[in-house]
C-alpha cells in the first residue's frame, strides 16, 4: 500500500493516475475528502490529513508500506517533511520517495531558496532509518497552464526570465518516476535530478504552444522585479514572492539551464517534450 501526499496537486494527482493504471495498491493523504472525491474520483482510498496535525499523520501511514511525500512550496515545507520523517518511525512503512527540487546540491543553485526549503526535509529522509529516494525535478511543464487567462483573453504572457533557458519537465514524467521509486529497490538510496529532453527560453515554450493551438500569442518582457510585485499586490505570501523573484533573476542570467538523463535512465525512454505536453494540454488554452 502506498500512501500519496499532496495527492490533490499536480504531481500527486498524475502519480495517482499512474498508480491506478498499474493498479497499485493506494491511499490519499488529503486535506478537504470533498474537493479531493472530485478531483480524484469516489472510489479511490481518501484519508484526511494535514502535515501540521501529527495525529492525522499517525492514521494516514497506518498499514502502509511506501510514502510520496509532497510538500507545498514556502517556509512551511521543512517542518511539514519533518513531521511525515517523525510520523513514520516504528510503523510497518519501509519506503520513503521525496519530491524535492533541482538544485538542492548543486554549487550555486544550493543556495536557492527552494533548496533551503527542501534540504532539510532530504536530509532527514536520507538518515530516516528507512529506504529512500529523492527526486528533484526542475521547474514543470504545467507551470505554463498559468498563462492560459491571457491566452484566452487574448493578451500578452508577461515574461521575466528573458532569454535564459530551463529544461521543463512533464508532470507525467515525474509521476512514472515515482512509480519505479516507489515500487523497485533499485532506487534505493538514489537522488534523482530530473529535467526534460531540451532547454528551452520562455519564449520559444510560448512559441511551441502557439504553434500548438494555431494562434499567435504575443509577449511582454517584464524583469523579474515587477513579476515578484505583481505577485504580492496579488496577496501571494513575502516568501513566495521573494522566492520566485530570486529563481527568475537565475534563470534569467542562464544559471538553470543544465538538463539531465535521470528521466531516461530510470524510464528507459526519453521525457517527453514541451510540445508532447502543449499537445496533450491545448483544451485548456482554448476559450471554446
Ligand atoms: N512547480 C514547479 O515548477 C516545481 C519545480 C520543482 C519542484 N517543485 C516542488 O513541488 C512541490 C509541489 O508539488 P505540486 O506542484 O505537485 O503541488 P501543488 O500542486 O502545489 O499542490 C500542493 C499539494 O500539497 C497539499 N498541501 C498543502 N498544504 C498541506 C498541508 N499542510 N498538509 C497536507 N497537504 C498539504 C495541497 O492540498 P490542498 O489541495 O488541500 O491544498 C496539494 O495537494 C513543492 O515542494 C515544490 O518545491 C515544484
Amino acid at each position: 500500500m502506498i500512501l500519496v501526499t499532496g495527492a490533490t496537486g499536480t504531481i500527486g494527482r498524475a502519480l495517482m493516475n499512474e498508480l491506478r493504471a498499474a493498479r497499485v495498491p493506494r491511499r490519499a493523504m488529503v486535506r478537504d475528502v470533498g474537493k479531493a472525491k472530485s478531483l480524484l474520483g469516489g472510489d479511490e482510498d481518501l484519508v484526511q490529513g494535514d502535515f501540521s496535525d501529527a495525529a492525522s499523520l499517525a492514521a494516514a501511514v497506518d498499514g502502509v508500506d511506501a510514502v510520496f511525500l509532497v510538500t507545498a512550496a514556502g517556509p512551511a515545507l521543512a517542518e511539514h517533511d519533518l513531521a511525515m520523517v517523525r510520523a513514520v518511525q516504528g510503523t510497518r512503512v519501509k519506503k520513503l520517495v521525496k519530491l524535492s527540487s533541482f538544485g538542492v546540491d548543486t554549487p550555486g543553485l544550493n543556495a536557492l531558496k527552494s533548496s533551503e526549503w527542501h534540504r532539510p526535509g532530504e536530509q532527514a529522509v536520507m538518515q530516516s532509518g528507512l529506504a529512500w529516494t529523492v527526486l528533484r525535478p526542475g521547474a514543470f511543464a504545467s507551470n505554463a497552464l498559468g498563462w492560459a487567462p491571457q491566452i484566452r483573453a487574448s493578451a500578452p504572457i508577461q515574461v521575466a526570465t528573458g532569454e535564459g533557458k530551463h529544461a521543463v519537465i512533464d508532470p507525467r514524467d515525474i509521476a512514472a518516476v515515482a512509480v519505479r521509486a516507489l515500487t523497485e529497490s533499485a532506487h534505493d538510496g538514489k537522488a534523482y535530478s530530473l529535467s526534460g529532453p531540451e532547454a528551452l527560453s520562455t519564449p520559444r515554450q510560448v512559441a511551441i504552444l502557439g504553434e500548438v493551438l494555431g494562434l499567435p500569442i504575443a509577449i511582454e518582457d517584464v524583469s523579474p522585479q515587477v513579476a515578484a510585485d505583481r505577485l504580492r499586490a496579488a496577496g501571494v505570501p513575502e516568501a513566495y514572492a521573494a522566492a520566485v523573484f530570486e529563481g527568475y533573476t537565475w534563470w534569467r542570467e542562464g544559471k538553470v539551464a543544465s538538463r539531465s538523463d535521470d528521466v531516461a535512465h530510470v524510464l528507459g525512454r526519453e521525457p517527453r517534450s514541451f510540445e508532447a505536453w502543449a499537445r496533450d494540454h491545448a483544451a485548456a488554452f482554448r476559450s471554446d
